[in-house]
């Protein structure tokens, strides 16, 4: 069986029509901080994520990456706007019906790992199955199977302390993929890592997201990674200022074929005219 195969068992319960987003927001605004250290962290954002693709999200220390991961994996709620995954509305649920919707349709991925130390790499993606209330008839199974998926089967009966960072990440990943989430969000997945395991890293995120069930986002400040993108996104002070395909800037046949980093050229929006330049972290 296929990577994907297997990474996508059980997930056809998510089934959307072809290329319906999986994600959708609109206008999303943040304000953090009270009275006079009150400030606006997100602009009014508005994206789309759709099945089978792995998009990246990139931009300065402090433009609202963090911010607007965790409103779009219903960790935060927005100050205003709308969000919509996998075909349900968050706007207007209390916290816990917020957390009801992460648990069935969101997998996290931090740049710490954030593995239980006390549990094998096999039980912390079992645990994740149970947190999500995944119907599996063997969660053992399901749980070896996600972490031969990610080439690890020879590591399940490891604690954390015992393995990697690249390691680590891998089983974090399986576990986000534990009960077949729609959308999976990664935080920054590959800056613990060396430039190997980060680009295996990557590689895993890219696979992850061929299912055409799941859409894959992750931030990175990394620009290794961008040759493993379907599509780059750029945030500046709270703001989406570029949004880009880079497969879609391929040159014809018989030119040479440039670097990723050369493939991805910024399409500057109006806001990032404006703006000028920022500095990138
Ligand atoms: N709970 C909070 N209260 C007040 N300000 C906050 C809070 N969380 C984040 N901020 C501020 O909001 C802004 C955006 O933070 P955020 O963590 O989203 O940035 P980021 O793009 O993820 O940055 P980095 O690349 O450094 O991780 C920053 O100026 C940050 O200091
Ligand atoms: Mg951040």
């Amino acid at each position: 069986m296929s990577l994907m195969e297997k990474l996508s068992t059980a997930a056809t319960a998510n089934a959307q029509p072809a290329n319906k987003p999986l994600l959708e927001a609109r206008g999303i605004t943040k304000m953090l901080g009270t009275g006079a250290n009150e400030f606006q962290v997100l602009k009014g954002v508005d994206l789309d994520l759709r099945p089978g693709e792995l998009t990246l999200l990139m931009g300065p220390s402090g433009s609202g990456k963090t911010t607007l991961l965790s409103i779009l994996g219903c960790i935060l709620t927005a100050t205003s706007g709308h969000l919509t995954v996998a075909n349900e509305q968050a706007v207007g649920l209390n916290a816990e019906g917020l957390a009801d919707l992460r648990r069935r349709h969101v997998g996290f991925v931090f740049q710490s790992y954030n593995l239980f130390p006390t549990m094998t790499a096999l039980e912390n993606v079992m645990v994740a199955l149970d947190v999500r209330n995944a119907k599996v008839a063997d969660p053992y199974a399901a749980a070896a199977s996600a972490l031969e998926a990610v080439g690890l089967s020879h590591r399940a009966n490891n604690y954390p302390s015992k393995l990697s960072g690249g390691e680590k990440q891998r089983v974090a990943i399986a576990r986000s993929l534990a009960g077949s989430p729609s959308v999976i969000l990664a935080d920054e997945p590959t800056a613990a890592l060396d430039s190997e395991n980060g680009r295996a890293v990557m590689e895993l995120l890219a696979q992850v997201a061929k299912d055409p069930t799941r859409a894959v986002l992750a931030v990175t400040h990394d620009h290794r990674t961008l040759a493993f993108a379907d599509r780059i996104i750029r945030i500046e002070d709270g703001r989406i200022v570029a949004d880009e395909r880079p497969g879609e800037n391929q040159p014809d046949e018989h030119s040479a074929v440039p670097s990723a980093e050369a493939q991805y050229t910024i399409r500057k929006t109006a806001a990032s005219r404006r703006d000028g330049n920022k500095r990138y972290a």
